[in-house]
């Protein structure tokens, strides 16, 4: 399993089509079958162009919905779940300080030869009139992909530079801090099904310039949107020959319809003996089929925005945790940790959510062993009613505590850690403890509370 990474620009209405699900959507839900996958919408870098809040507010929120219908419709429920998605901006400022730290170890020079900002004062734009983000749009990039340490970043051609900006960014960090912190990420294009023409037949399928099929669209659009696809301008009468090459309808029946039925209809084509009306009918049909699952999911969570935040949540919480490491260990290799500073998770405070999130309850240990190979850590089989039974470890034998101490007896306990594993064993829980005067932890007795009642 590769790790993967991706993320995709909310610049246009966030609304995708056809083109867009063949030009990169479907290759990532391809990999999403079978590679640990990263997926996240880059809001912070729609802002260099995108400078109207309600504007900005709606794109994204479209192609949040979109980019989910169309995982949600083609993944099974498993592959679902294992893909991180997730909004560039929830994680939690790590991104952008990032990019400040790596601002530092990139020349001026390799900015100033980035196409995005090329092109655009190539466009008789004064430098004036191009802001920082734009110029320092690919470090950001950098940040996005450095962070989660990818083994692949799949990106259009237009984007490959930017990876390679990045990988030339984490070569001179290991470089100058004489540690390989970053991974060089690879870009990968996928070999791809060619950029696909519009329905005029002539330029790239674009919103802008009206020559798509839409996904998520009512039937009827759909509908008109195929019945206007270009077909063979040559052919007068349904009895005429008609031309497959260059013919859009045929174009997109490739990819949309059922391969025996799409021969046939060829072939009749070409002799002049099926109406484009009758073609255009079953690319209509197919592309609502091909469609539909992805078409209820869309449906579904346009319904359901808080479905949404869950699922947008979940994929902050997954990519916080790993940008998160990365970021300790960054700051840790240039000098940022020193004698003052607080432990990267310590804080001051804590809101009453965040208490409220941590799970204790009162549990009776039932049997006690000490584990074998391990000098410290004892196993408790705690029982705590109603709610189950587990298996929590604590290292205190250091301390001269031993299994008698806990046989029988009632302790708070925290339920709701992510297990983590000690000596190969996974430790579903923590015991509580208060320090006495020599750290010798003491622990806090539940007696006489009731079994697996929780505190509140
Ligand atoms: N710049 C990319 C685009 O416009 C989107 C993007 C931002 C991205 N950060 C990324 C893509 C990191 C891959 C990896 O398409």
């Amino acid at each position: 399993m590769k790790r993967i990474l991706s993320g995709i620009t909310p610049s246009g209405d966030g609304t995708l089509h056809i083109g867009n699900y063949l030009g990169a959507v479907k290759q990532f839900i391809e990999m999403a079958r079978t590679n640990e996958c990263f997926l996240f919408v880059a809001d912070l870098h729609a802002l260099t162009t995108i400078q109207n809040k309600g504007q900005l507010q709606k794109n994204v929120e479209s192609l949040i919905l979109n980019e989910l219908a169309l995982l949600k419709g083609f993944l099974t429920p498993e592959e679902f779940e294992r893909l991180v998605f997730y909004r560039q901006s929830d994680i939690a400022g790590i991104h952008p300080e990032l990019q400040t730290i790596l601002n530092n170890v990139t020349p001026f020079g390799l900015l100033k030869r980035a196409h995005a900002y090329k092109d655009k004062l190539a466009k008789e734009t004064a430098e004036d009139d191009i802001n920082m983000g734009l110029f320092s749009y690919p470090i950001l990039m950098a940040a996005d992909i450095l962070l989660y340490k990818p083994d692949l970043v799949p990106v259009g051609k237009d984007q490959k530079q930017h990876v390679e900006i990045a990988r030339d960014v984490a070569e001179r960090f290991n470089r100058i801090y004489n540690k390989k912190i970053f991974k060089l990420p690879d870009p990968y294009i996928p070999e791809t099904v060619a950029t696909i023409p519009g329905t005029d037949g002539k330029r790239k399928m674009s919103k802008s310039l009206g020559n798509i099929i839409s996904i998520f669209e009512t039937e009827e659009i759909i509908k008109k949107q195929v019945i206007s696809t270009y077909t063979d301008p040559a052919r007068l009468h349904a009895t005429d020959p008609g031309h497959i090459e260059g013919n859009m309808v045929f174009t997109y029946l490739d990819f949309f319809g059922e391969k025996d039925k799409v021969d046939q209809m060829k072939q009749s084509y070409i002799k002049g003996q099926i109406a484009d009306i009758e073609v255009k009918e079953y690319l209509y049909q197919s592309l609502i089929k091909f469609f539909q699952p992805a078409r209820e999911k869309y449906e579904e969570l346009k319904n359901n925005p808080e479905l949404v935040k869950e699922i947008l949540g979940r994929g902050a919480e997954k990519a916080k945790h790993v940008a998160g490491q990365t970021m300790k260990e960054v700051k840790e290799t240039v000098g940022l940790v020193n004698a003052y500073s607080f432990g990267p998770t310590k804080k001051s405070m804590i809101t009453i959510d965040d208490f409220s999130s941590v799970e204790i309850r009162v549990g009776k240990v039932e049997q006690v062993e000490h584990v074998e190979k391990s000098e410290k850590l004892i196993r408790l089989h705690v029982d705590f009613g109603n709610f189950g039974k587990r298996i929590i470890f604590t290292g205190v034998r250091t301390y001269g505590y031993t299994a008698d101490d806990f046989t029988g007896k009632q302790f708070l306990f925290i339920v709701n850690l992510e297990y983590r594993k000690m000596m190969g064993e996974e430790s579903q829980g923590m015991i509580l403890a208060v320090d006495s005067a020599d750290r010798k932890p003491l622990f806090i007795s539940g007696v006489d509370l009731p079994i697996g009642s929780s505190i509140r």
